[in-house]
């Protein structure tokens, strides 16, 4: 069966969104709000979350904004009761909330590890437990959860890493769990994207240029480019996919290895 969709891909589903206020966030519930679907954006920063509750409601949608902290089980609960009182039901869950932290190795306290897989993944996992049954209920949907490049590559940020790469696991265990009732799970994998979380980076020249420098496409990714990837993965032409890794970094991950070609070589 080809199935394609021209128009609105997302009319008269529910979205939700964590950590929504955000740069990925907030461009993805634009996305998914333009394409026809009713937005709950949840963040640990309201303000954030209410922000961008105005964004989707200029592309005429509905959003609701909640205050959620995703590491925890009780606040997981209000999300997803204010999207079953306000829209009647769940269709689509973005686990995007997230946090980074910089710190070499040997300096990340316990409290500090524990922290970033709280926020990273243990949350995301919370959120898959309690919107796949309601999913579920409404005869199938999708699940995104937002993992990022540095699953694959070591730095002063381990504990990240070790979260992101959790996600990718994480990912392929709810695929299999939920395939039977039509919920499929995919995870997307950023590269550098230009958001708060990279602005500290981005806003230093020399680091700017070293990070941007090893991207083979020459531009910056933006969070219009995730929110693209993840309209994707929440839309019947995705219907095939579950369990499934997205990598959206401007070719950064292809590279890895020596750069033979600036090398001096015999002719
Ligand atoms: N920007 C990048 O280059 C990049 C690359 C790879 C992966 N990612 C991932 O993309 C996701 C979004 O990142 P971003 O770049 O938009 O960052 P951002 O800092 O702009 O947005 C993150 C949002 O998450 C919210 N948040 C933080 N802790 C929370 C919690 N406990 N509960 C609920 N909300 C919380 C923040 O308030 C913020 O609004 C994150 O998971 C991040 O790890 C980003």
């Amino acid at each position: 069966m080809t199935q394609f969709t021209l128009g609105k891909r997302l009319e008269g589903k529910t979205a939700i969104i964590t950590g929504g206020g955000g740069g990925i966030g907030s461009a993805t519930a634009q996305m998914l709000a333009a394409h026809g679907a009713n937005l709950v954006i949840s963040d640990i920063n309201l303000a954030g979350a209410e922000n961008a509750v105005t964004r989707v409601e200029r592309l005429g949608a509905k959003g609701l904004a909640v205050e959620h902290d995703v590491g925890s089980e009780a606040s997981w609960k209000d999300v997803i009761s204010a999207a079953v009182s306000g829209f009647g039901g769940i269709d689509i869950l973005v686990n995007n909330a997230g946090l980074h932290r910089e710190t070499s190795f040997g300096a990340i306290s316990l409290a500090e590890w524990d922290e970033v897989l709280r926020v990273d993944l243990s949350g995301a996992f919370v959120g898959i437990r309690e919107a796949a049954p309601k999913i579920a209920e409404r005869g199938g949907g999708a699940i995104v959860n937002i993992s990022s490049i540095a699953a694959r590559i070591g730095g002063s940020f381990a504990h990240y890493s070790v979260a992101k790469a959790g996600m990718i696991a994480l990912t392929r265990a709810a695929a299999i769990e939920f395939a039977s009732q039509k919920v499929r799970v995919n995870t997307v994998l950023p590269g550098l994207i230009e958001t708060d979380l990279t602005r500290q980076v981005l806003s230093q020249p020399e680091l700017a240029r070293v990070m941007t420098g090893a991207i083979p496409l020459p531009y910056v990714g933006q969070p219009e480019d995730i929110a693209s990837a993840v309209l994707f993965l929440c839309s019947g032409e995705s219907r095939f996919m579950t369990g499934a890794e997205l990598t959206v970094d401007g070719g950064l991950t292809a590279t890895a290895g020596p750069k033979l070609d600036d090398m001096d070589r015999p002719k």
